[in-house]
């Protein structure tokens, strides 16, 4: 069986999405039957490549690295994702771009034209869904073809996966995380006797900070996170906006060395509860003791802690993650499409 992709977005997670596919190539073609093509791959300032054929991968990599854009492939253009989503005769989209924290534009619109063209879609970015859930999970389903976005939290660990292929019939009753790995590196690197501008550049030269640190250290990010796991885990229909937010940047070092005395740290914990009808979202610091299941998540590892009625407390930690389990997130939600493609489901 062919599979055909669209990928819009092709930076860091969408490149390596496109390593993974040339990895796994004899994997997929030998255990899945799939022989996964590229149709089309859109960018903002580097070009576009459109194609009937199966694009060659590694060739549009090697050039992408050599030249810093798409031009000069004979596959080039400059259309824009809206144009080459409705152009092209792809069976999946890959939505790739930047997230817009306040908007979710443009994944929104791309996502909303894939599925009216009766496109499946995946996508890491967290935007669409803080901010239009249940819209694209209605429309998605009005169209008979499936939406997935384990990538957008917590990278490739299995959250919206965990639940839905492996928790049936469990009520999710509240959710508790340490979800920001800048946030948490920060004031672990502030507790070994950083400034915070200190902190926050080690963090940006190992490339785990946003580039405007503000969404990390305000706590947008976070408030991003649990608005996407309430929507979806909770029925939420909240945005971030909704979230009652602080983020780390009031945490002074004074503070830490308190907490410290004291036996405890601090972290940034996101959390849903419910309260009666309504889902109360909040992002702010905490100092926790030795007993929390996130004491020793340090560094840049995460954490969520799922409360359900059935199954208890679950706690899942993500150490070190990197890119690849992004890009893994993309891969493993594209192989579970295809999955419910067969079996005639849609999710
Ligand atoms: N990096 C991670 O580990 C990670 C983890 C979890 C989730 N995510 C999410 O995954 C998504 C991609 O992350 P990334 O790290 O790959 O970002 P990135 O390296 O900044 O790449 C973003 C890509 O989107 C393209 N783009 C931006 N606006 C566009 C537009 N209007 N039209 C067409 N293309 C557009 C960019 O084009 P140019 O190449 O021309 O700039 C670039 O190719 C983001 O939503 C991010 O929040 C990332």
């Amino acid at each position: 069986v062919i599979l055909r992709l669209a990928i819009i977005g092709f930076g860091n997670v969408g490149q390596e999405f496109a390593r993974m596919l040339l990895l796994k190539r004899e994997w997929l073609l030998r255990s899945k039957g799939l022989d996964v093509e590229v149709l089309a791959i859109a960018t903002k300032t580097k070009g576009s490549l459109l194609s009937r054929t199966a694009l060659d991968l590694e060739k549009a990599l090697g050039h992408l690295k050599a030249s810093g854009t798409f031009e000069g492939l004979p596959e080039y253009c400059d259309l824009t994702p809206l144009k080459i989503i409705n152009h092209c005769d792809a069976d999946m989209m890959i939505e790739l771009t930047t997230l817009n924290v306040e908007t979710g534009q443009p994944a929104i619109d791309h996502i909303k034209a894939a599925l009216d063209v009766g496109m499946d879609v995946v996508t890491a970015n967290k935007g669409p869904v803080a901010l239009a859930f249940d819209e694209l999970r209605d429309r998605a389903r009005a169209r008979s073809v499936r939406f997935r976005f384990e990538g957008t939290v917590m990278d490739g660990t299995p959250i919206f996966n965990l639940v839905e292929r492996t928790l049936p019939g469990c009520r999710v009753i509240g959710l508790e995380g340490i979800l920001n790995s800048t946030s948490n590196f920060v004031i672990g690197e502030m507790a070994k006797g950083l400034s915070m501008d200190e902190a926050i550049r080690g963090a940006q030269a190992r490339g785990i900070a946003e580039e405007d640190p503000s969404l990390d250290i305000d706590g947008w990010d976070a408030a991003a996170k649990i608005t996407a796991l309430a929507n979806v885990l909770m029925d939420a229909n909240l945005t971030p906006r909704d979230v009652e937010r602080e983020g780390v940047r009031a945490v002074g070092s004074q503070d830490i060395k308190d907490a410290a005395e004291k036996g405890k740290k601090i972290k940034l914990i996101a959390m849903a509860a419910r309260s009666g009808d309504r889902i109360r979202l909040t992002v702010k610091p905490q100092t926790v003791g030795p007993d929390s299941v996130f004491w020793s998540v340090d560094g840049t590892s995460s954490a969520l802690r799922i409360q359900t009625d059935l199954m208890g407390d679950l706690t899942i930690v993500e150490s070190g993650p990197a890119t690849t389990q992004t890009a893994y997130a993309v891969f493993s939600d594209m192989l579970l499409t295809v999955e419910a493609i067969r079996a005639g489901t849609l999710c």
